[in-house]
């Protein structure tokens, strides 16, 4: 049976192990064998043959135990050095998105109004004449409606081409007093260095009762504005027209490129022209129903404001999906 101590010795994994268990402490294994053939020993002698026995069993557990241990501790670090993991080795950064820059734009825009307690109001993108022009008083025969150069669909329906159809959608389903803002994409037949046919806006509107809404407010709060957005420019408004306001103005600010001096971007003028506004026009207030109000409107250009304050020479630029000009904006 001292073979098996060096049976034990050479074994090279656990499985050899496991199998020379069963064959030799077994239930039907060597040992068991060998304590069965007791009873043909002659009694005088069984207490030294028992001895001997358990003995060598003794040897065996022990050398099966310590061989266990070694199998078992090898295994332990062959499985810690499969496992190891190299935290030195390369691996890519992972890539994460980013608004785009006439989207955080937009939400600079929007933080402003909200702050100031303006609704956030949506309408529909695709619109009728009523809403688009007539209501703003653009009847069919104006020549302002050739101005806006407009994608027409086959059954009179068009892409509404600026913001202000939402006011009318608001003041029609809402009694003054009115505070909003309306942010969204239009549509115009426009396409080189600072159009796209799809660009967006912000419009406002403000109306009270008669008398509580001036161009004084409208003046305050769009100086405000442009201060907050562009920080320390100029700001001047020139007498303009717009069929849905009078009196109207258009706003510009001091050139941020020239600093009023005179450049290419300012085309030599010193300024920049930024907004849209005016007093309501009593029209207007006539197509929706209301008496007795009276109202201030603006409307922005979102790509605009995102291309001035982030210098961005083509609007264009922004729109081809490039990322390596996107992720400066991250
Ligand atoms: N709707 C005008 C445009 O698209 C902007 C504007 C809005 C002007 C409100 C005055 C008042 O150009």
């Amino acid at each position: 049976m001292e073979h098996w101590i060096d049976k034990i010795d050479a074994a090279d994994s656990l499985e050899t192990l496991e199998s020379i268990r069963i064959a030799l402490f077994g239930k039907k294994g060597e040992l068991a064998k060998a304590f069965a053939e007791m009873k043909n020993v002659p009694p005088e002698e069984k207490p030294k043959v028992a001895k001997e026995l358990n003995l060598l069993k003794q040897k065996l557990m022990e050398s099966f135990e310590k061989k266990k241990a070694e199998l078992e501790k090898e295994a332990l670090e062959e499985k810690l050095r499969s496992e190891a993991i190299d935290v030195s080795l390369y691996s890519p950064r992972p890539q994460s998105g980013a608004l785009h820059p006439v989207m955080q734009t937009m939400d600079r825009i929007i933080d402003y109004f909200s702050s100031l307690n303006f609704a956030v109001e949506g309408g529909p993108l695709v619109e009728d004449e009523f809403h688009n022009f007539e209501a703003l008083n653009l009847p069919d025969y104006h020549p302002a409606r050739d101005m806006q150069d407009t994608f027409y669909f086959k059954d009179g329906m068009l892409l509404r081409t600026h913001t202000s159809p939402v006011q009318i959608r608001t003041m029609m389903r809402e009694k003054p007093p009115i505070r909003m803002i309306s942010p969204g994409a239009v549509f115009r037949r426009d396409f080189d260095l600072t159009h796209t046919p799809q660009f967006h806006q912000v419009e406002g509107l403000v109306v009270d009762e008669e008398g509580k809404v001036s161009f004084a407010n409208l003046k305050w709060i769009l100086e405000d504005f442009l201060h907050t957005m562009f920080g320390d420019v100029d700001v001047r408004f020139r007498p303009s027209f717009f069929p849905f306001t009078e009196p109207s103005a258009e706003v510009d600010i001091s050139c941020i490129f020239c600093e009023g001096k005179g450049c290419r971007v300012c085309s030599q003028t010193g300024w920049l022209e930024v907004l849209g506004c005016g007093m309501v026009d009593p029209n207007v207030f006539k197509a929706v129903g209301y008496e007795n109000v009276s109202g201030y409107a603006f409307g922005l250009g979102v790509e605009r404001f995102a291309m001035l304050m982030h210098q961005i020479p083509d609007l264009r630029s922004l729109f081809e999906g490039d990322l390596r000009l996107l992720e400066q904006f991250q």
